[in-house]
């Protein structure tokens, strides 16, 4: 049986900053709560048994998703008093592996969205006999990550801070945020205190002659660190970009829930998600965008690459651009938002309140 951890601890889980009231994990990617695609996808390729690795707010995972059943998982939760950092996290979870110390043990980041092989990471890891295996994705520019260069073979030759000068810039491989590890590995990482993989564990392994290996597979993987690149992963599972068991229904330009109301004239593209009980008014436009359970777009709004959260409202005529709208909150008719605006949760802008001008 294979078995995986799924980290979605730490302090930045939650959306950046607090616009949304749920947990990232939990905020609805192409109609269901990011994490279930995650799962969904370790369980096509074989994982059975998976442990949540949190350190707030358990409890926001364990209504939802329960002992895993339906997703044909058995999943457990372990929640650190105080965050242990990724390899802090790992060791905390090790007492409810079942391997044995030399079967592999998939680890996922939980903020990461990709069509990754896991299949064939876990058979790189089983024919090279690596005692790490990484998946590694190339990225143009390379300069806000850690690098991970390899030799000929793919094995790992060092682990490097993000690059401050053009010459550091050594490969455009940056770690991915999956891995294999042995089983016995994770036993070595010291229990009790905070460990980060990238900056204490993979190097200290390096300088202790193990062997890592990584795996460069350039399939869809997106960060979903910020909200904006939250919005982006939402539309690219609708889209069928980025491949998902989980998304409910077909992948097409749009996805609308079964009890959503969307006017006839409407106009509903690029990848938008519209949640359960959501309303969109005659003529509005909404592209790219994820709107949220019970959120209402009313007639005439433009509403693009932008996350309306959990019953917000957006008055007639509003322009949304590149903003993060919180739950509940209510923007008035006639109002124009752009460029990475973030509005708090339960918040409210009158009718005609703000426009944007970039006086270019
Ligand atoms: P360190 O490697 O520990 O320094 O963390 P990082 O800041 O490099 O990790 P990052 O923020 O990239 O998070 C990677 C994944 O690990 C995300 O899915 C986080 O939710 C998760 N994570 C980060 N820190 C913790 C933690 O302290 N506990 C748990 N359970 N998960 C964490």
């Amino acid at each position: 049986m294979t078995e995986a951890i799924l980290l979605v601890g730490g302090k930045g889980t939650r959306l950046r900053p607090l616009t949304v009231h749920t947990p990232k994990p939990m905020v609805p990617a192409a109609g269901v709560p990011f994490l279930t695609h995650q799962l969904a996808r370790a369980r096509a390729a074989g994982v059975e048994h998976i442990v949540l690795a949190t350190s707030y707010l358990a409890e926001v995972f364990e209504p939802y998703f329960g002992d895993g059943s339906a997703l044909g998982l058995h999943l457990e939760y372990v929640t650190e008093e105080e965050p242990l950092g990724t390899g802090g996290a790992i060791r905390n979870v090790a007492s409810r592996l079942h391997s044995a110390p030399g079967d592999p043990v998939l680890i996922f980041n939980g903020d990461i969205l990709t069509g990754l092989d896991i299949e064939a990471l876990v058979d790189t890891h089983r024919t090279t006999g690596a005692d790490v295996s990484l998946h590694l994705t190339k990225v143009a520019d390379p300069r806000a990550f850690g690098l991970v260069p390899t030799d000929g073979t793919g094995r790992v030759t060092a682990f490097l801070e993000k690059p401050q000068t053009p010459e550091e810039i050594v490969t455009d491989q940056i770690n991915a945020g999956a891995y294999v590890f042995n089983r016995s590995v994770i036993d070595t990482i010291p229990a009790g205190r905070p460990v980060s993989v990238e900056r204490e564990t993979f190097p200290g392994l390096l300088e202790s002659g193990a062997h890592l290996q990584g795996m460069v597979d350039s399939t869809y993987w997106l960060d979903l660190g910020t909200p904006h690149a939250f919005v982006r992963g939402s539309a690219d599972l609708v889209l069928g970009r980025a491949p998902s068991p989980a998304v409910p229904g077909r992948c097409g330009d749009r996805l609308v829930m079964d009890t959503a109301e969307v006017a006839p004239d409407a106009k509903i593209t690029g990848g938008s998600a519209v949640g359960p009980r959501a309303r969109i008014g005659a003529g509005a436009r909404v592209d790219g965008s994820a709107v949220l359970e019970g959120a209402v777009v009313e007639p005439g709004a433009r509403v693009r690459d932008s996350l309306i959260g959990a019953g917000a409202h957006i008055g007639a005529r509003t322009v949304l651009e590149g903003a993060v709208i919180g739950d509940g909150a209510r923007v008035g008719a006639d109002n124009e938002l752009r460029e990475g605006i973030r509005v708090w949760c339960d918040a409210e802008i009158p009718a005609a309140s703000v426009r944007f001008s970039s006086d270019q």
